[in-house]
């Protein structure tokens, strides 16, 4: 799949499936400038919690966007019981230490997620600040569709936080529902955001509205 991306690089964005080996270091740096608020109390400071995500990441679990052989862009799906981002509870202790690694188990663990049969869940999707908003997002949302038809998925699931309205507008525009909101003020202090949204799609593509060409 290609999008010309005009003016952004010489070439056209390419999407592909899994992060290319030796982009595994970018990977890591994109989830985390997107992710660092959130994760940052479970995953700080950012030169040990890079270099984890990277050593980590079940590469096959993420479709990419490459633009001039550069990865700008990815999308994490979790199927099969595995995630993009991978990492055992033994992985951090032996990372941050036995007591630091203890107080970070319980802020990991409330990242995760449980696809109920025939979901699969994307957790996960960023895109380098310098090409958003030129339909990078939508392709790799639509790359994601196309996994979740060919497995047999019925659904789509993602979670979206209430301080990032436009990706909730993204997801809306790409045909995700919103079905439950979680509020969690608790967390606001700590990571950020006070309520989780849960957003389904029909696992098979979306026809009403293509990428958005510049
Ligand atoms: C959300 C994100 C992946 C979208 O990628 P993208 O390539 O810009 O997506 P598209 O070009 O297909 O669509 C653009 C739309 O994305 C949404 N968007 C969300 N955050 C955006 C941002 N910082 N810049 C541009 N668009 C953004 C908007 O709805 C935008 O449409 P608008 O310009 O009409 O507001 C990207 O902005 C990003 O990486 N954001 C940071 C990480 C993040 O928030 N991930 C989602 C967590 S649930």
């Amino acid at each position: 799949m290609e999008l010309d991306t005009t003016g952004a690089g010489t070439g056209p964005v390419t999407v592909r499936r899994g992060v290319p080996a030796g982009s595994e270091r970018r990977a890591a740096e994109l989830y985390w400038e997107a992710f660092g608020r959130k994760l940052g109390p479970a995953l700080n400071p950012p030169d040990k919690a890079v270099p984890f995500l990277a050593a980590h990441l079940n590469t096959d679990r993420a479709v990419c966007a490459l633009l001039d052989r550069q990865l700008v862009g990815l999308a994490g799906y979790q199927l099969g019981g595995r995630a993009l981002t991978g990492g055992s509870a033994r992985a951090v202790l032996r990372t941050y230490g036995h007591l630091r690694g203890l107080r970070r188990l319980p802020l990991l663990a409330l990242f995760e997620r449980h696809p109920a049969p025939g979901q699969l869940v994307m957790d996960g999707i960023a895109v380098d600040p310098g090409i958003r908003g030129r339909g990078v997002g939508s392709l790799l949302i639509e790359e994601v569709a196309a996994i979740a038809a060919e497995q047999d998925c019925r659904e789509i699931r993602l979670d979206v936080i209430d301080t990032n309205p436009r990706a909730r507008a993204l997801y809306e525009r790409r045909g995700f529902t919103a079905v439950r909101t979680e509020r969690t003020p608790y967390l606001r202090r700590l990571l950020g955001f006070g309520a989780v949204t849960t957003m389904l799609r029909p696992a098979e593509a979306n026809g009403t509205t293509g990428p958005r060409t510049p």
